[in-house]
């Protein structure tokens, strides 16, 4: 897959300042998802105001259940701590993990930073075994800072 093709796209949605913020989040989840195939869900969370939680925005994809996720609790609220990226090839291996849904067999969580803090992430599961790639973190470190650039 050719990430870098969809840079540019990316940008485009991003930049188009006729449309809110939300519904900006909401193009890119649907672009990335349509784009790739094995990026079976995409959604972003953010820091739930002072809480120590992450809360869901938006996201495209089967619904979840999961709009809440306490800090530390599985891979997202992992990555609210460590402000590190997780890749999980295999979701069976993982103790701290919390199902989506069962057809989902790998996840990546990019941690997204504003001014330096970590105040959220972008989660993309795949019904697919062992699908990404550094490139996969280098593309979703690259959208991160540019939804950074509009929050
Ligand atoms: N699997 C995630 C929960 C969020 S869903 O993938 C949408 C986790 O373990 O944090």
């Amino acid at each position: 897959m050719n990430l870098e093709s969809l840079k540019q796209p990316v940008y485009n949605i991003i930049a188009d300042y006729n449309k809110s913020v939300e519904d900006r989040l909401t193009a890119v989840c649907e672009f990335l998802k349509s784009s790739v195939d094995y990026y079976n869900w995409v959604g972003f969370y953010f820091r739930n105001g002072d809480k120590e939680e992450l809360k869901l925005s938006s996201f495209a994809g089967e619904p979840t259940d999961h709009t809440i996720i306490p800090f530390g609790k599985g891979i997202c609220g992992q990555v609210a701590v460590s402000n590190k990226n997780f890749v999980v090839p295999d979701v069976k291996a993982q103790d701290n993990y919390i199902a989506c849904s069962i057809n989902v067999k790998s996840e990546i969580v990019v941690p997204l930073f504003l001014k330096g803090e970590n105040i959220g992430q972008i989660d993309i599961d795949s019904h697919a075994v062992d699908p990404f790639s550094e490139e996969d973190e280098r593309f979703l470190e690259f959208v991160n800072e540019k939804v950074a650039e509009i929050l």
